[in-house]
C-alpha cells in the first residue's frame, strides 16, 4: 500500500532530524509518537515504510504463516516487503481459500464425502463465495497495487424482482423492485406530507420548514398538487414511451394494503448499508483473480495440500506439525505464527494457547450458508425480462436469485440460483447435490418460468460442509465480541490471528485484508522494540 506519512513540512523537517540523530528505528518511533502510523483514512492500518523495519529486522525473523487465503497471503505480501522471511501452509491445493472461482473440471470433495465436478462451459465460472466489492474497501487498493481488472458489480437492478408467498394479495407475483419501492415512497410520503401540511403532528417546525418538508416529500413520492400518490412513471409502464405518438401508458400502482402486507419494504434497507451500496466492484474473469494475483507475488512461499495438525510454540520460536502432500509429517519452524485457519477448524486443532484462547477459539459461531451456480443456454434474463445483473430477492429458501453482472448479451450465463443463510442454507446444504438443484431450479421457476427449457448445468457450494472452512464467515453475537473478540486480538504468547473473522468487516475480503495488515504492524513493531 502507499505510505501516507503526513503532508506537513515541519513534521517532515522533524523527522529527517530525527532520522539523522538515531537512524531508521528512531523515525518509525517518532512517527508513532505523531500519530503518523495509526489508521490510515481508509480505516486500514498503516505499516511501516519497508525500508525502516527491513533495517530493523535484519536478523532475519521467520513467520509461519497459517491459510493461504487472502489474509495469509496478504500478510505475506507485506512482511516480505519488509524483508521477513515467510513460509505459508495452505491445506488446499489451490490459493485463495474462500476466494474462489468454480470453472469447468473445478472439483471439490464436501464433508461427507459428495464429491462434485464442474461441468460448465469453457469460459463460464461461478463465484462460490465473495462476489462483490464495496467501493470503500480496501480490497479495491489491493486490486490497484496487484493490477487486478475490475468491472461493475450491479448489487442493485430496479429491473429486479421481488416474490414472495403468503403475503396477500401480492403473493406469488413478480413484482418490479422499482414498482415496489415507488408504490411504498409514494403512499408513506403521501401519509407523512398530509400529516406535516394538516398539522397533524407536533413537530418543532416553523411554517416554512413544513412548506419545505412537504415540497421535498412531493418529490420523493412523485406526489400531486393534492399530496396524493396515484402512481409514478418510476414503477414502470405498460407500454414503454417511445417514438411518433407513444407517450408510453404507466402501469398503475397496487393499493397501499396489497403493498405493506407484502412486506417487500423490508428488503429496501438492505441496499442502503454502506457496504451493499452502488458503486460495486468484481474482477473481470472471476473473483479468483484477486487470490491469484497474490499468488503470483507470494506463490514461491506457499507449501500446498500441508495440513496442519498441531500448533506449539515455546520461549523462542513456533514450531508447526503439518501433514504434507506426499503423505508424510513434516514441521514448519519460525520465531512467530500468524493463525489465518478459520476458528471453526482451528477449533479442532491441537495448539497451545492459552486458556482463555482455547476458548475464545471454541465459542464463535460461523455462518452457514450456501450458493448454487446454474448455468443456462440462454441469457432470458436480458433477453425476455430486460434484467442485466443485479438480484432478485424472494421469501422462499432460495433468498435470492443473482443475474451476472458481466458478460452481457453474450448467449449463456451462469446465475446464481440460490445464496441463502441460516436454516435454508443448512436444508439446502443437506440434500443430495441434484435435490438441491431441483429444488432450486422448482422454485426459481415460479419467478422465471424459462429455468427448466433452458438450464444446463449447476454446482453447489454449502460453507458448513465445505472442509478447511466449516462455515462461510464468523458470525459474532454482542456478547461474543465484549467476551471473546478482545482474547482473540491479543497476541497469544507468539502466535496472532487474522482473517476476516478477527474484523469487525466479517464476511467480507477486506477484513481479511485489515486484520492482515493489523497483525503485520503488531509482529514488525514487536520485532522493532526487541
Ligand atoms: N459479504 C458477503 C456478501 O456480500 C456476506 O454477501
Amino acid at each position: 500500500m502507499t505510505e501516507h506519512v503526513g503532508s506537513q513540512m515541519s513534521r517532515r523537517q522533524f523527522l529527517m532530524q530525527v532520522g539523522k540523530a538515531g537512524g531508521a528505528v528512531a523515525v518509525y518511533s517518532a512517527m508513532s509518537t505523531l500519530g503518523l502510523l495509526g489508521q490510515s483514512s481508509a480505516g486500514a492500518a498503516t505499516l511501516p515504510p519497508p525500508a525502516e523495519v527491513n533495517a530493523a529486522s535484519r536478523n532475519g525473523k521467520k513467520i509461519v504463516i497459517l491459510g493461504a487465503g487472502l489474509a495469509g497471503m496478504a500478510a505475506a505480501y507485506e512482511m516480505s516487503k519488509s524483508g521477513y522471511q515467510c513460509v505459508i501452509l495452505e491445506a488446499r491445493a489451490r490459493p485463495g481459500g474462500r476466494n474462489w472461482t468454480i470453472r469447468r473440471g473445478d472439483a471439490v470433495t464436501e464433508v461427507g464425502g459428495v464429491k462434485q465436478v464442474a461441468r460448465f462451459d469453457e469460459g463460464l465460472y461461478f463465484n462460490p463465495g465473495p462476489a462483490r466489492i464495496p467501493q470503500h474497501h480496501i480490497t479495491m487498493d489491493y486490486c490497484r497495487e496487484l493490477g487486478v481488472p475490475l468491472e461493475v458489480f450491479g448489487n442493485v437492478n430496479e429491473a429486479s424482482y421481488y416474490y414472495s408467498e403468503n403475503v396477500g394479495p401480492l403473493s406469488g407475483k413478480k413484482v418490479t423492485k422499482r414498482a415496489a419501492k415507488a408504490d411504498m415512497r409514494g403512499y408513506t410520503s403521501e401519509l407523512l406530507a398530509k400529516a406535516v401540511s394538516q398539522n397533524a403532528l407536533n413537530l418543532p417546525l416553523s411554517q416554512s420548514d413544513k412548506e419545505k418538508l412537504v415540497a421535498y416529500l412531493r418529490r420523493e413520492g412523485d406526489l400531486n398538487a393534492d399530496l396524493f400518490y396515484k402512481g409514478s412513471g418510476r414503477r414502470g409502464y405498460k407500454v414503454l414511451p417511445g417514438g411518433g405518438e407513444t407517450p408510453g401508458v404507466q402501469e398503475d400502482p397496487y393499493n397501499l394494503s396489497a403493498i405493506i402486507q407484502s412486506g417487500f419494504g423490508n428488503s429496501f434497507s438492505s441496499e442502503y448499508s454502506i457496504d451493499q451500496q452502488m458503486m460495486m466492484f468484481q474482477p473481470v474473469g472471476g473473483m479468483d483473480q484477486i487470490g491469484k494475483a497474490f499468488a503470483r507475488k507470494v506463490g514461491h512461499l506457499i507449501q500446498y495440500q500441508a495440513v496442519v495438525q498441531r500448533i506449539r510454540q515455546g520461549e523462542s520460536g513456533v514450531a508447526v506439525t503439518y501433514r504434507a502432500a506426499d503423505g508424510s509429517v513434516q514441521e514448519a519452524t519460525g520465531d512467530y505464527c500468524i493463525c489465518t485457519i478459520p476458528l471453526s477448524v482451528l477449533k479442532d486443532i491441537p495448539g497451545d494457547f492459552s486458556k482463555e484462547m482455547s476458548e475464545a477459539i471454541g465459542k464463535i459461531s460461523y455462518a452457514t450458508t450456501g450458493k448454487i451456480g446454474f448455468q443456462f443456454r440462454r441469457r432470458f434474463w436480458e433477453i425476455d425480462e430486460g434484467i442485466y445483473s443485479g438480484m432478485t430477492t424472494t421469501n422462499m429458501d432460495i433468498n435470492q436469485i443473482w443475474y451476472p453482472s458481466h458478460d452481457y448479451l453474450s448467449r449463456k450465463g451462469v446465475v446464481v440460483g440460490y445464496y441463502n443463510f441460516g436454516e435454508a442454507a443448512v436444508q439446502l446444504g443437506d440434500m443430495s447435490l441434484a435435490a438441491r438443484e431441483e429444488y432450486a431450479l422448482k422454485q426459481g421457476a415460479k419467478i422465471h418460468p424459462q429455468y427448466h427449457r433452458e438450464f444446463e448445468t449447476s454446482f453447489s457450494i454449502a460453507w458448513q460442509k465445505t472442509a478447511y472452512n466449516m462455515g462461510g464467515w464468523a458470525s459474532y453475537s454482542s456478547a461474543d465480541r465484549k467476551d471473546y473478540y478482545p482474547t482473540l486480538n491479543k497476541p497469544d504468547g507468539r502466535i496472532y490471528l487474522a482473517g476476516e473473522h478477527m474484523s469487525y468487516l466479517t464476511g467480507w475480503m477486506a477484513g481479511a485484508f485489515e486484520s492482515a495488515r493489523l497483525t503485520v504492524k503488531a509482529i514488525q513493531e514487536r520485532v522493532m522494540k526487541a
